[in-house]
């Protein structure tokens, strides 16, 4: 039967962690590769793990092209990186903006770079890896902020236009798969707010009940995923599987 590999791209965040220590258990994959900037401090065992930044497009073609000579269709993978909050590089902090008044061309430009244009250059060069004669899936962590029909509290400029600037590119992939790459279902998931660094600045207002763990929401995923076809995709979901408008 086919296994397929899996490649989780953000593997060092608070859900990345987690995806690959349930991908590496399920058993259902021939390999369970892992790459980020950072490494995990406590690597699992059987895990293929590699770092490099993906700031650099050449470092990730290169990774990409080793992974297509060792061979073997890879039938998911998963991008997690993504950033709502960061410490810029003059030791600035940048927060969500509540105002148009917050509004920053640095700030800006980097909720785009980290939250569409990477794992845009990711979509490119994993394409070669899931294109073959079995299904495959790839999925984006995305969020429900990037709606733009569902957006009706406003705020946070940069994380929403950069999710949705994904949406976008996810939606041209989908179509273009559908000519060239059959085979590819693309997936936008929205986790639920989940107990990370990311949101640890916003957990407080969270209502009871609603902060999920990474376990929790990493399970739904995997079990909503198997259903989806390329035909009727792309997919925007959320933790419960309910279709979010674009
Ligand atoms: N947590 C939530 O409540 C929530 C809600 C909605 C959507 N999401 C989405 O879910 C995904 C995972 O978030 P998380 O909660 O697990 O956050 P997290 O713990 O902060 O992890 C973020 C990941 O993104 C990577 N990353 C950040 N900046 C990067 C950059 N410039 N270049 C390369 N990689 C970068 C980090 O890897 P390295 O720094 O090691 O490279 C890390 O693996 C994100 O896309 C986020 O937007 C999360």
């Amino acid at each position: 039967m086919f296994k397929g590999n899996a490649l989780v791209i953000g593997a060092s965040g608070g859900i990345g962690k987690t995806l690959v220590k349930q991908l590496h258990e399920s058993g259902k994959y021939e390999h369970v590769y892992a790459v980020s900037r950072n490494l995990p401090a406590s690597p699992l065992e059987g895990v293929q793990y590699y770092s490099l930044d993906s700031e650099s497009e050449d470092l990730v073609a290169e990774y990409c092209q080793q992974l297509k000579q060792i061979g073997g269709q890879f039938s998911l993978v998963v991008c997690c990186i993504g950033a709502l909050h960061s410490t810029g590089d003059d030791n600035q902090k940048f927060m969500p903006e509540k105002r148009l008044e917050d509004i920053q061309k640095e700030q800006l430009s980097f909720y785009l770079t980290t939250n569409a244009i990477l794992p845009a250059i990711w979509l490119k060069n994993v394409e070669k890896l899931l294109k073959g004669p079995e299904p495959s899936k790839l999925v984006f962590f995305s969020a429900r902020v990037g709606s733009i029909s569902d957006n009706s509290l406003g705020g946070w400029y940069g994380y929403r236009a950069s999710k949705s600037a994904l949406n976008m590119l996810i939606k041209c992939a989908q179509i273009e798969c559908q000519r060239r790459a059959k085979n590819i279902t693309l997936i936008s998931y929205h986790p639920g707010t989940v107990e990370t660094e990311l949101s640890k600045p916003f957990q407080s207002k969270v209502p009871s009940g609603k902060l999920f763990s990474t376990d929790f929401t990493v399970t739904q995923l995997l079990q909503i995923i198997p259903n989806l076809t390329p035909e009727d995709g792309p997919h925007y979901i959320d933790w419960q599987g309910n279709v979010i408008p674009w």
